[in-house]
């Protein structure tokens, strides 16, 4: 974790992270989606090792005075090595900078390590969505809201 950096990611770098949300995510976001939030200038960071790997990234979008977590995700490969609790950090100490009172996100209700990693940093849940999200088979599933207050 010493040697790797937090960057903020730009247009250059959406290939590769379409290559690591296409194999996270059942329902990955588009290349549309990430050119969509650095149009809005969401805040998209990249944590990357000392060879360039890239490890995680978030999207964060402000609204009023809360930010929405709108991506989160780690790389397979680093996965279950504490760098979840890194990212939290960077992006909470962002937020709390810029004056923002609040963290929100969604959570697939199926999600349980991404929910056991928000409860355990200190997120809680403020509501349900209903079929907020698509699964298999033309099915939903509904979204935890979960918030925590900076
Ligand atoms: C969610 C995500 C960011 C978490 O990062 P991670 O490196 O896997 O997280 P960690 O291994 O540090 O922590 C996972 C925690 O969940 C627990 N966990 C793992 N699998 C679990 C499961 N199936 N059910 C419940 N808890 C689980 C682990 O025990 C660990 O808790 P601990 O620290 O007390 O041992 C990562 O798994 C990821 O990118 N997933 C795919 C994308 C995603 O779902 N993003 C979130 C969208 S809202």
């Amino acid at each position: 974790m010493s040697t790797a950096q937090f960057y903020r990611l730009s247009f250059a770098d959406v290939d590769r992270v379409l290559e690591i949300e296409q194999q996270l995510y059942s329902h990955p976001w588009t290349r549309g989606n990430f050119h969509d939030s650095l149009y809005n200038s969401h805040e998209m960071v990249g944590l990357q090792d000392a060879s360039n790997n890239l490890i995680a990234y978030y999207v964060l979008m402000p609204v009023v005075d809360e930010m929405h977590l709108l991506n989160f995700a780690i790389s397979t490969q680093y996965q279950g090595l504490g760098y979840a609790r890194s990212v939290l950090d960077h992006l909470c100490a962002s937020a709390r900078e810029q004056k923002f009172i609040s963290v929100l996100l969604e959570v697939r209700l199926s999600n349980l390590r991404a929910i056991s990693v928000y409860t355990q940093y200190g997120f809680s849940e403020i509501g349900r969505r209903k079929a907020y999200y698509p699964v298999a088979d033309n099915m939903r599933e509904d979204a935890i809201v979960m918030r925590m207050e900076l």
